[in-house]
């Protein structure tokens, strides 16, 4: 029978037995793949690891400061937290098409990891660590034919020419069971629960327009109250993603006796068991009016607020 622990134990043996007393690197994203990835190689080996963390200044509000604190204050995992917000902005800047974006988010993301990983390999890191799970293996490898709707970027996603073994301990785990392997390695909940969230972050968030610092700014402060009251509600776990997409569109309102002129946010929230199909989720009225009002009321840019009704198919999750 299947069961966390001995999961553990087994491929603590096995990362053991493959990298000896050899340096290690880990691309941390802060979800959940790459994180109990991390912690896992962590126990087996311990400093002989160390983890990288790009933020690229596309997260949720504090998620990357979330991030650098689990690993580097609690786990006291050897961490290079490299700040390359600056640099994302800047690739992005005019960049509005949907492809475009992701295109240069997912080059400089290489960019940036190859820079730092060179560094660690001149330390003589010879080993890279990835979150791939069983789906992902099966998806690579399926090859259905079917056009790309979209080219998914995550840190799972680094060129092949990178000079590193890689080491995969989650290759045989479904999410579930990843899930319970990072509560047995006491991974705090509101990591193993995490939603997912895309590699491109908040940058395809941005529709129709620039993800411009001024943008995902407001888009991260509809996120956090959006976040915040679906946590509240009990929802979040039931929901397989809930978010908020800020399309570059104003539209005119009226707050006291003035006229506004302000963004609309939309509000997406889905039911999936696998990304693949995906339902809207019925959230309650009284619900959808505290968030709203709460956007409205505490977001000096935004001055309305729509839900999305769309399942996939035809629509996809992500506006993007
Ligand atoms: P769509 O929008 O295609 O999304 O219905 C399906 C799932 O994939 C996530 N997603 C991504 N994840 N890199 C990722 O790591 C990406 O570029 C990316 N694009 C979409 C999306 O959030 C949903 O869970």
């Amino acid at each position: 029978t299947w069961s966390a622990s001995s999961v553990i134990d087994d491929q603590l043996e096995k990362i053991r037995t493959q990298v000896g007393d050899g340096r290690v690197i880990c691309a941390l994203s802060g979800g959940v793949d790459s994180s109990v990835a991390a912690l896992l190689v962590h126990r087996a080996i311990g400093d002989q690891l160390t983890c990288v963390f790009v933020d690229h200044g596309l997260m949720r509000k504090n998620e990357g400061e979330q991030v650098i604190s689990a690993f580097r204050d609690h786990y006291k995992v050897p961490l290079v937290a490299v700040d390359a917000e600056e640099r994302f902005l800047g690739r992005l800047r005019g960049v509005t098409d949907p492809e475009a974006k992701r295109k240069a988010i997912g080059e400089e993301f290489i960019r940036v990891f190859e820079e730092e990983s060179a560094k660690l390999a001149e330390g003589g890191a010879r080993f890279l660590v990835q979150g791939t799970l069983y789906s992902d293996v099966i998806e690579s490898g399926g090859g259905t034919g079917a056009a790309t709707i979209k080219s998914h970027h995550n840190v799972g996603g680094l060129p092949d020419d990178l000079q590193f073994e890689l080491v995969e301990p989650l290759r045989a785990l479904f999410k579930d069971e990843v899930r319970a392997v990072g509560a047995e390695l006491g991974l705090p909940e509101r990591l193993v629960w995490r939603q997912p969230f895309p590699g491109p972050g908040l940058a395809i968030r941005v529709v129709g327009g620039e993800a411009t610092r001024a943008r995902l700014d407001t888009l991260r402060d509809a996120d956090a109250i959006l976040q915040d009251e679906i946590r509240r509600a009990g929802l979040y776990r039931e929901l397989w993603q809930s978010f908020c997409v800020l399309p570059d569109v104003r539209t005119v309102g009226v707050q006291g006796d003035e006229r506004t002129y302000g963004y609309v946010v939309v509000i997406r929230a889905v039911t999936s068991d696998d990304a693949m199909t995906a339902d809207w989720a019925r959230l309650p009225y009284d619900l959808l009016e505290q968030i709203a009002s709460r956007m409205i009321n505490e977001i000096r840019e935004v001055n309305r607020v729509v839900l999305d009704i769309t399942s996939k198919p035809p629509g996809t999750i992500e506006w993007e």
